[in-house]
């Protein structure tokens, strides 16, 4: 692997020092308020044993969720003590992300201690990147590095992810090195043929991705209800079905972009539609998987999950990728009746021994994990972040990794 972009923990002595580490610890949360899926809290102990390993006092920040000021449902206290299980060390909370109570706090860290801020969304200034804000933070613990680890959040301009490396030189930590370079190599120099399944419910927030595919991939897959969206645009009558409105001109231009690349006679090999859908009366239906033709959906009938024979479609594609893409569930996988589709490409990947998988975060991470035994070790590849994995693979700029320190040189 070349050397990063931008510096990383291993390129500075951090010897002793204090540091101020960026994670993303926004985890879901179950009914009950318990945590629901510790994907990013795991995911961050490479970068947190490696800090501890050279003896600094590592302090936390994280958001959660999205309140509407200090509302103790979204504290991170709970998260504080499963960072602590999974470490096998105690974390100190401090429940604020500034002021004296903060400082007194750090001053009194010994070597290898951990200490967690509360969620930085209590605060407005964090979303709105206020420089106020994150002079205080960087004030009250006087760090001597800032290290951004939270891969999940550096779509965002926050306080915290891009303010604070006014203030702090940022280097990067472990995590965001590693998702960073999996999901741009997987874009960018792929083994061939590169196959990308998209599913999840929306085009418009997928379209810059769809069009880079477009460009990159050799074979690209439409599940999910944005599947819907398309069949719909290429005359099939979807019933009840969820089909984004206003989607026609963009749709056009997805075809358009398409043909270019591999002409019109190739085009529905190209960019695959399912060929038939399981159906129901709701989402929530349950008892017996009913599935028709695209040909064949009711007035009254919702497509829900791609049918067995498009899975077997989609299955044998898999089969011959060296490299696979998936964002984006391909049914209404939170009813297991509408879950196997995505189950079977979940399968299709894993029995494809010498293909590099890139699984997107957000839905796609959460269904896979579920689906996996093996704590996902199965993929070479499963996102914590959402957002920021979509952002990244459409070729975006990422703002909190742009405003770190660059790799040949301090800006
Ligand atoms: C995410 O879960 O995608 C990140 O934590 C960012 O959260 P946000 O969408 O609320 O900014």
């Amino acid at each position: 692997m070349g050397r990063f972009f931008k510096q990383t923990i291993h390129d500075v002595n951090l010897r002793g020092l204090t540091v101020l580490v960026r994670v993303d610890y926004n985890v879901p949360l179950s009914a009950t308020g318990g945590i629901a899926s510790d994907l990013r809290i795991r995911a961050s102990l490479p970068t947190l044993r490696y800090l501890l390993e050279q003896r600094c006092k590592i302090v936390l920040m994280s958001h959660l969720g999205r309140p509407k000021g200090a509302d103790p449902t979204y504290s991170l206290r709970p998260v504080a003590r499963r960072l602590a299980e999974l470490l096998g060390r105690s974390v100190q909370f401090v429940d604020s992300c500034v002021g004296d109570q903060l400082r007194q706090a750090v001053r009194h860290m010994a070597a290898g201690d951990v200490l967690m801020l509360e969620n930085l969304r209590f605060y407005d200034e964090e979303s709105r990147d206020d420089m106020v804000f994150a002079r205080a933070i960087a004030r009250a613990v006087r760090p001597d590095y800032f290290v951004q680890d939270g891969f999940a959040v550096v779509h965002r301009a926050h306080a915290s992810t891009h303010a604070i490396t006014l203030y702090v030189p940022g280097l990067a930590g472990d995590l965001l090195v590693h998702e960073y370079t999996a999901l741009t190599a997987a874009m960018s120099r792929p083994a061939r043929p590169l196959v990308a399944i998209i599913g999840g419910v929306k085009i418009a927030d997928k379209i810059a991705l769809i069009e880079r595919l477009i460009d990159k991939a050799d074979t690209i897959l439409i599940g999910g209800a944005m599947a819907n969206t398309f069949l719909a645009y290429r005359g099939h009558r979807m019933g009840h079905s969820t089909v984004e409105p206003d989607q026609e001109q963009v749709l056009a231009a997805i075809y358009h972009r398409a043909a270019g690349k591999v002409g019109d006679e190739q085009v529905d090999q190209f960019l695959r539609l399912p060929s038939d859908v399981a159906v129901a009366l709701s989402p929530e239906a349950s008892g017996d998987r009913h599935e028709v033709s695209v040909d064949g959906i009711g007035e009254h009938e919702m497509a829900l999950d791609i049918g067995a024979q498009t899975m077997a479609q989609f299955a044998s594609v898999i089969a011959s990728a060296k490299t696979v893409i998936w964002n984006g569930p391909l049914g209404y996988s939170t009813n297991p009746l509408f879950a196997r589709g995505s189950a079977r490409i979940a399968e299709a990947i894993v029995q494809n021994h010498g293909v590099t998988s890139i699984i997107g975060g957000g839905d796609t991470a959460e269904f896979v994990l579920r689906w996996d035994g093996h704590d996902g070790k199965q993929f070479s590849h499963i996102s914590t972040g959402g957002g920021a994995s979509l952002e990244l693979m459409s070729g975006k700029k990422l703002p909190g990794v742009e405003s770190l320190l660059d790799a040949h040189g301090l800006k």
